[in-house]
C-alpha cells in the first residue's frame, strides 16, 4: 500500500532546472511536480528526463510527494517521458490534456512498465489534468478511467485559450470548470487541485483565489513560485477556530442524540446528522 500524502500546495518546476529543481528539495509545498510539458522546450525535452531523474528520490527523502507532469499521451514526447519516468518511481505522474482514452494509455503502459520493473501493482498515480473543454464535460468519466487516479487537477490557461476568453484573478470564466472537478473528484473521492495563480507578485489576489476554491470544494492548490506556498498551505489547511468549533458541535449533537433526538439547536442554527458528519470529516481531516 503506497503512502497516502496530504496534498495542500503543489509546486511546479520546470524539469530543465536543475537549480530550482534542487531549491525545491527544501520547501514547504507538499508535492513537487517535475514538469516535462509546457515549461521545458522541444530542445530541453530529453535532457530534463535526465535532470529530473536525480531529483525523484531526492524529493521523496525529504518527505514530500514526487509528481512528474509528463507530455501528452498522443505525443511521441509523452510515451517516451512515461517509459523514462516509471523507472524513477515517481509516487504519481499528471496527464496533461486528459480524456478517457490518455487516461487509459497511461494506466496501460504503466501496467506493462510496473510488471517490467517489478514494482507493486497501481504503485504510482494517475493525476489527470482537465484543460479542454471536452475534458471538463467529461471530467466525471475521466476521474472514473483509472484506479491509480488519486487526484484531478484543473488548467485554467489552455481551456480559457480554447474557449477564446480571457482570463481574470477573479475567475469567474472558470466557475463552472471548477465546480465540475469538484463534482467528479468527491464522486470518485479524490483529492482535486486549482490551477495555478500567474501573479506572481499579487499575495492579495493569491489569497482570495485561493480561497474561493477551497470555499468551492477543491483539497488543494498548484503552484509556479515558492513565495505562493505558505499562503495555500494555510488555506488548504483546517484552523484551531474551526477544530474547536467542530468539536463542540459533534458533542452538542452527541448529547441531543442521547436524548434521543434527531435535530437541535447549536450556536442559534439547527443541527442534524449530516451537519454532525461533516464536523466529523473536518475534524478527521485535522487529524492526518
Ligand atoms: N520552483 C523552484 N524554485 C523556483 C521556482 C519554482 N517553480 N520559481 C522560482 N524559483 C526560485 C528562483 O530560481 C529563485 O531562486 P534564487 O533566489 O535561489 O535565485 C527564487 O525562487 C526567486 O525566483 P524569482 O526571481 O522571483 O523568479 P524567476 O524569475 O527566477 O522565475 C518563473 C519565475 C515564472 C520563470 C519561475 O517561477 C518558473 O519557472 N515557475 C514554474 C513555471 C512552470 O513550471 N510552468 C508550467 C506549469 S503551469
Ligand atoms: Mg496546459
Amino acid at each position: 500500500m503506497s503512502r497516502r500524502f496530504i496534498r495542500r500546495s503543489l509546486l511546479y518546476v520546470p524539469g530543465s532546472s536543475g537549480k530550482m529543481l534542487s531549491k525545491s528539495v527544501d520547501l514547504n509545498a507538499d508535492s513537487i511536480i517535475a514538469d516535462l510539458e509546457d515549461a521545458v522546450s522541444m530542445t530541453e525535452k530529453d535532457a530534463a528526463r535526465e535532470t529530473i531523474s536525480e531529483f525523484i528520490p531526492r524529493i521523496q527523502a525529504a518527505g514530500k510527494e514526487a509528481v512528474v507532469r509528463v507530455n501528452a499521451m498522443n505525443t511521441f514526447f509523452g510515451v517516451k517521458d512515461l517509459i523514462a519516468v516509471a523507472e524513477m518511481k515517481p509516487n504519481a505522474v499528471i496527464v496533461p490534456k486528459a480524456d478517457v482514452l490518455s487516461v487509459k494509455m497511461a494506466d496501460n503502459i504503466l501496467s506493462g512498465l510496473e510488471e517490467h520493473l517489478e514494482l507493486s501493482k497501481g504503485s504510482i498515480h494517475i493525476i489527470p489534468l482537465l484543460e479542454t473543454a471536452a475534458g471538463i464535460m467529461d471530467a466525471v468519466n475521466i476521474v472514473g478511467a483509472s484506479p491509480r487516479i488519486n487526484g484531478v487537477q484543473l488548467g485554467a490557461e489552455d481551456l480559457t485559450k480554447e474557449l477564446g476568453i480571457k482570463r481574470t484573478a477573479a475567475g469567474d470564466e472558470i466557475a463552472f470548470a471548477r465546480q465540475r472537478l469538484v463534482y467528479a473528484a468527491c464522486a470518485y473521492n479524490v483529492d482535486c487541485f486549482d490551477t495555478p495563480f500567474t501573479g506572481i507578485k499579487d499575495m492579495e489576489g493569491l489569497g482570495e483565489d485561493a480561497c474561493s476554491a477551497a470555499a468551492m470544494g477543491f483539497t488543494g492548490k498548484t503552484c509556479i513560485h515558492p513565495a505562493h506556498i505558505d499562503a495555500i498551505n494555510r488555506v488548504f489547511s483546517v484552523s484551531g477556530e474551526e477544530i474547536n468549533h467542530a468539536r463542540r458541535l459533534v458533542e452538542a449533537f452527541e448529547i441531543a442524540v442521547s436524548r434521543g433526538k434527531g435535530a437541535c439547536m447549536f450556536e442559534g442554527k439547527m443541527i442534524d446528522a449530516p451537519i454532525a458528519e461533516r464536523a466529523r470529516k473536518l475534524l478527521s481531516k485535522a487529524a492526518e
